[in-house]
């Protein structure tokens, strides 16, 4: 299949570790052109060279500034962005009971900085007729306890998938979202260490995960990702999608009756 994405522009934040990374690659092997914007500047450009193609920007995305100076390099030196990939993220444990700031700032690590790169990149998407794919997870829909600002967050970006999906169907410009549940990945490892016994906890969330027993791939996320954004899925927009093994919508106890 022709996924239509031959030397496209991709900016994919966050993209040097975990599932930002598998998308990077995805999109590579698609011969697109990912342009990574975040940190792990090191990371990303060790990336970048043994992809042998894209490109990678440094930019602390909590600061608006430094956000607004990476895309103005970015259609500098590279081009015009034909899609966005809004991929950073981080559970950060900010809970009920944490103070106003607290909740703010965790807001700005998950929700401010997608809709200041969708509003800076809107002249490029509509001029392509590009598409913009948000990374969500599961926990705006299942909640998850202790975590209120990611929750929160993740939440505003359902919302933003449909609304922007509306605001930009007239331009051709269309808005997904891919909701992972169980991926490891650095973010994930990190979480799990923190666990009194990380393998046990491991074993009960896999059986808890219906197709398999086990979690997610990062590459299976991103194949979802590239297709969303290729000229294939030309009629799908504003659409919330679960690549998690059935983990947030199917009923577990089923799933394990043989
Ligand atoms: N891993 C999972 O199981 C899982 C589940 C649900 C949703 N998600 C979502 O997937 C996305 C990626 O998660 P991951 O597990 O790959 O995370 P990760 O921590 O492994 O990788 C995220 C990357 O984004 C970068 N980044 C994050 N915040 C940044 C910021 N403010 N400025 C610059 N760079 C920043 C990190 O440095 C890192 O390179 C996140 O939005 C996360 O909420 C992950």
């Amino acid at each position: 299949m022709d996924l239509q994405l031959q030397d496209k522009i991709v900016l994919v934040t966050g993209g040097a570790k975990g599932i930002g990374e598998a998308i990077v690659r995805a999109f590579a092997e698609e011969g697109a052109t990912p342009v990574i914007l975040g940190r792990n500047p090191e990371e990303a450009q060790g990336l970048i060279g043994a992809l042998g193609r894209g490109h990678s920007f440094h930019a602390e995305l909590t600061d608006v500034g430094q956000i607004e100076s990476a895309v103005a390099a970015v259609r500098d030196e590279v081009g015009p962005v034909d899609v966005l990939v809004n991929n950073a993220g981080v559970n950060d444990g900010v809970a009920i009971g944490a103070t106003a700031a607290e909740f703010v700032a965790s807001l700005e690590r998950n929700l401010v900085h997608p809709f200041v790169l969708a509003g800076l990149l809107l002249d490029d998407l509509k001029a392509a007729r590009g598409s913009i794919v948000n990374i969500g997870p599961k926990v705006a829909e299942t909640g998850q306890g202790g975590t209120s600002g990611y929750a929160a967050a993740k939440g505003a970006m359902n919302a933003l998938t449909r609304e922007w999906a509306i605001d930009l169907a007239a331009h051709g410009v269309r808005v997904n979202c891919v909701a992972p549940a169980e991926v490891m990945t650095p973010l994930y490892e990190n979480w799990l260490a923190k666990r009194p016994d990380p393998a046990a906890a491991r074993a009960e969330i896999e059986s808890t995960i219906p197709l398999g027993g086990r979690f997610t791939e990062a590459a299976e996320i991103a194949d979802l990702v590239v297709f969303l954004a290729s000229g294939r899925s030309g009629h799908t927009t504003g659409q919330i999608m679960y690549p998690d093994g059935g983990y947030t919508h199917l009923d577990r106890a089923y799933a394990h009756d043989p």
